[in-house]
């Protein structure tokens, strides 16, 4: 049986996680490898209510701290009680955002404070990783005008962090490039500025050459 896998799908508002998480789901279905797609924040009822306090047009201005710490316990809950179960049973998870994006966002993006997001993820989170992260990259001034008229095609209430000033995205970039400049084993960076089938194509051809490396890996997962 082909080992799980635990993917994490990562960028700027904007960037395509939505053609990235096409691939990984073909992949998996071409292997017979089952698996689940879950968010965050979010993937558990407790965690969508948080997303929609968090993202949501509800009015709340949050602490930079408070803004970490209810992103820390969506995912608690999440890797608790979604992801741990799953990889335990065989199933493999494809999970939109993770840790990565608290350090870009609340790290990197709001200058917050990254060694106490660090710590909180080991302490309270129990340290876990993803197997792989793909960084969908892209310019913000991009990125941006894509999800904002995403978000009004789809009536979504979700637009907070797209409507912050572009040197935050900028700095959001930033800080996922040097997460990613910091751990290159565990990350694919993708250049998301390209057409629909070039990234497609190249997150295909990366993807299925590292799933082939794993299948035949037998370290534990590392914490
Ligand atoms: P998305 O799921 O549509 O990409 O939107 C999620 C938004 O939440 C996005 O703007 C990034 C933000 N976010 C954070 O700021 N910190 C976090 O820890 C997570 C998981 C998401």
């Amino acid at each position: 049986m082909n080992k799980p896998l635990w993917i994490v799908l990562e960028g700027g508002d904007g960037a395509g996680k939505g053609i990235a998480g096409g691939v990984v789901q073909d992949l998996f279905n071409d292997r017979q490898m089952p698996f689940i797609k879950t968010r965050e924040p979010g993937g558990t009822p407790e965690g969508e209510d948080l997303r929609r306090m968090l993202l949501g047009e509800s009015g709340h201005v949050w602490e930079k701290t408070s803004e970490i710490m209810l992103m820390t316990t969506s995912r608690v809950q999440h890797v608790s009680r979604v992801i741990r179960p799953h990889l335990a049973a065989g199933t493999s998870v494809l999970c939109d955002r993770y840790v990565h994006s608290t350090l870009a966002y609340q790290g990197y993006g709001h200058e917050g404070p990254i060694d106490f997001i660090e710590r909180l993820h080991q302490e309270a989170v129990g340290g876990d990783m993803p197997d792989l992260t793909i960084i969908l990259d892209i310019d913000p001034e991009i990125g941006i005008a894509r999800a904002k008229r995403r978000l009004e095609e789809d009536c979504v209430d979700e637009g907070r962090m797209e409507g912050l000033a572009m040197e935050f995205h900028q700095r959001v970039r930033r800080g996922y490039l040097t997460i990613a400049a910091n751990d290159p084993a565990r990350h694919i960076v993708v250049d998301a500025s390209r057409s629909i089938p070039e990234v497609r194509e190249e997150i295909s051809n990366r993807l299925s050459a590292w799933i082939e490396t794993q299948q035949g890996r037998t370290a534990p997962r590392r914490k």
